[in-house]
């Protein structure tokens, strides 16, 4: 309970340790380096955070621009996980709330603000609830059976980043 959590932006050697969380956190999904590696590249489209603890990195949160580089920024929070035996003590929640001001920080430098952000997620997931309390996001629709369930369609338009 007594670390202290901080979030920064990816580097490069951080690629494998957050392949190695992608990979338990998501069973369902393969080849977690590749995946990681090519979404790096993908940059700035495509943003990482990690936060990191006592010089470990224990969670990373991935932010993606959707529709081209615009002005109002829709931003997908595509992926968030954190460590198994890290859980449940706010390093989600860090992750979110201090990564979200540094990409309207660096948008901000282009002249463009972050319009809202969009969520998918299993509709079972807990996770959901974290994105309610974070951003102030709400389910706007639910497709059934779109990857391995149903899964929730949620956003926050102008996210209120004082949630924090
Ligand atoms: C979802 C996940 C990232 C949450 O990480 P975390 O660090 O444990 O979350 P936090 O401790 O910051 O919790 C944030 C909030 O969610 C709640 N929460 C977290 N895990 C919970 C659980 N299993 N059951 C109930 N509530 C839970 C916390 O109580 C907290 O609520 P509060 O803000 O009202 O206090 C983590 O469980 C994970 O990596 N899961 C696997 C990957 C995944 O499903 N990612 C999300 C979809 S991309």
């Amino acid at each position: 309970m007594s670390q202290v959590t901080s979030v920064r932006p990816l580097v490069a050697n951080d690629i494998e340790h957050v392949a190695a969380i992608h990979q338990v956190a998501f069973p369902r999904q393969l080849e977690s380096l590749l995946w990681i590696s090519c979404n790096a590249a993908a940059y700035p489209r495509i943003r990482y955070f990690v936060a990191v603890e006592d010089g470990r990195l224990v969670g990373y949160i991935q932010w993606t621009e959707k529709s081209g580089f615009r002005e109002e920024v829709v931003l997908e929070l595509e992926q968030m996980a954190v460590l198994p035996e890290n859980r449940g003590r706010g390093i989600a929640r860090a992750l979110i709330g201090q990564s979200l001001p540094q990409v309207a920080c660096e948008l901000e430098k282009r002249g463009a603000r972050i319009k809202g952000v969009m969520i998918t997620t299993r509709t079972d997931n807990v996770a959901q609830r974290i994105y309610t309390s974070t951003l102030g996001a709400v389910t706007k629709a639910v497709i059934p059976d779109l990857y391995s369930a149903d899964e929730a369609i949620m956003i926050a338009l102008s996210p209120d980043f004082s949630r924090e």
